[in-house]
């Protein structure tokens, strides 16, 4: 993530999915009610009609970790990263996975500036939408 408090980490994502098992609450609650769980499909639909480079913005947002090393790629070479899962939020999670969920390794306390660079400020008017710092997740 953009912000100082990932401590050493070796960056890689994992997905979602990863985290189900350990966190099933926060992961039942985010797939049925964040619309983030969605991302990824909110800009298939409308990818036929994009260029790559118009679609490659769109990901920088709506999927996690595009054009970060272990983030995704395309739609069918990381289909596990094709939202804005768990880590956009928390932060590159495979060494947390790994090392059984120490939480030295992921970040768990957020500000609303960790929302930003997403729901920036022209898209936030675009949309008259203000993100809370507990809106949006689990
Ligand atoms: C990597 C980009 C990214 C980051 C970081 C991010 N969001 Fe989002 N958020 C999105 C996208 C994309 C959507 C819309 C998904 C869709 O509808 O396709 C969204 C949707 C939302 C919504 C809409 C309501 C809902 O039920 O999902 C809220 C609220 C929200 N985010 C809050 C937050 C907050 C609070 C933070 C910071 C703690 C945050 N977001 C960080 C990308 C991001
Ligand atoms: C700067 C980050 C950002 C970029 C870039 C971005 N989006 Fe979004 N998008 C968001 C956020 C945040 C929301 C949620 C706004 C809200 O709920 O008020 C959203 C919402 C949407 C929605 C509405 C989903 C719904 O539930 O109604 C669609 C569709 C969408 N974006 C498609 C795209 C496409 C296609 C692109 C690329 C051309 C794109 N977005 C680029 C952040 C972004
Ligand atoms: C939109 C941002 C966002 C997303 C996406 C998100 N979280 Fe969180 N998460 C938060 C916030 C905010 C907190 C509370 C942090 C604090 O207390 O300062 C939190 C706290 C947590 C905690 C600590 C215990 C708790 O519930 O307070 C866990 C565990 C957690 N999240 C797991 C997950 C998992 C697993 C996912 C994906 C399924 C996920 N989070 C997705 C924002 C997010
Ligand atoms: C093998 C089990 C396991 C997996 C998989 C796992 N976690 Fe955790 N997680 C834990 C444990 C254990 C804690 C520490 C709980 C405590 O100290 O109360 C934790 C704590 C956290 C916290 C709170 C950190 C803090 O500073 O308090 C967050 C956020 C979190 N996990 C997110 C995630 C995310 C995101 C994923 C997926 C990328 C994930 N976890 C995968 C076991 C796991």
């Amino acid at each position: 993530m953009m912000t100082s408090t990932v401590r050493s980490n070796s960056g890689q994502y994992v997905g979602s999915e990863a985290c189900a098992d350990c966190h099933e609450s926060e992961y039942e609650n985010y797939k049925k009610f964040s619309k983030k769980a969605k991302s990824g499909h909110s800009v298939k639909v409308m990818a036929n009609d994009l260029t790559k480079a118009e679609l490659e913005e769109c990901f920088v947002c709506h999927a996690t970790g595009f054009g970060k090393p272990g983030g995704f790629v395309s739609f069918e070479a990381t289909p596990e990263l094709a939202d804005a899962g768990c880590e956009v939020c928390h932060g590159p999670g495979y060494d947390h996975v790994e090392s059984g969920g120490d939480s030295e390794l992921i970040q768990g306390k957020l500000q609303v500036s960790d929302c930003e660079h997403c729901h920036n400020p022209d898209r936030v008017a675009a949309f008259d939408f203000k993100p809370l710092l507990y809106g949006g997740a689990h």
